[in-house]
């Protein structure tokens, strides 16, 4: 069996995926520090914890800017926006395929190449958490950080409760991504492959 190796993800995706998920997971456990601070975890001390997350939080923010304009000026943004009229029936055919062809030893329905790097459930998860959940995620923290620039009230129920709010629910939403972001990255032809992609930046797979 012949093995395809597609230059997929150039260096400064790499460098900019290593320091997102650095920061990613200290933000998630200091975050689950001071969510529960007041039953004295043990964890981490409150001040450490406030300090880590405010410093990880401006090192997730300016790499995340980075990711933006990297896309629009390394055309790696064209993977985000392709959508494909049969969107609908793509994602289903993936979907059947890991809930139930990927147990039967089926191939994958869709191969990666230079014009399609992502699957469709990537494609859309990878959407939704980096230009949806990810600017919400950052707007209500520095909400949190500057609350003098939150709206008092919406509706009578206090701005600051609703930015909490909305910053709680995403870091939920974006860890329990992180959980099927590494399942899923364990589904290439071997457990390791995609994780050797994302080192060495060529994705692997055998014809
Ligand atoms: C320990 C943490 C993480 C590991 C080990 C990991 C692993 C990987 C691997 C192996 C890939 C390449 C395979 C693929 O295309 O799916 C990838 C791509 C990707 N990951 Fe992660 N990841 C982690 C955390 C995160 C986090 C926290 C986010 C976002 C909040 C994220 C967002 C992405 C995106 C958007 C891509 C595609 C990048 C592109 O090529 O444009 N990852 N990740």
């Amino acid at each position: 069996m012949a093995t395809i190796k597609t230059y997929l993800y150039p260096v400064w995706i790499r460098i900019w995926h290593v320091i997102n998920a650095v920061s990613f997971l200290l933000l998630i456990f200091t975050g689950i520090a001071l969510h529960y601070a007041t039953m004295g975890t043990g964890l981490i001390k409150f001040e450490m914890a406030v300090n880590l997350h405010n410093v990880c939080a401006l090192v997730l923010t300016f790499n995340y800017g980075l990711f933006v304009i990297g896309n629009i000026i390394s055309g790696n943004g064209r993977f985000y926006r392709s959508w494909r009229e049969d969107m609908g029936a793509n994602l289903w055919v993936q979907l059947k395929f890991y809930i139930g062809g990927i147990f039967k030893k089926e191939s994958h329905p869709f191969a990666i190449n230079k014009e399609r790097k992502f699957n469709p459930l990537q494609k859309i998860s990878y959407v939704a958490v980096m230009y949806i959940c990810m600017p919400l995620i950052i707007i209500s923290g520095f909400g949190l950080l500057f609350p003098e620039t939150v709206v008092i009230s919406v509706l009578k129920i206090s701005g600051l409760a609703l930015t909490a709010f909305l910053h709680q629910i995403m870091g939920f939403v974006l860890s329990i991504f992180l959980l099927i972001h590494l399942y899923t990255c364990t589904l290439g032809d071997k457990p390791g492959t995609l994780f050797k992609s994302m080192v060495n930046g060529y994705h692997e797979e055998h014809e």
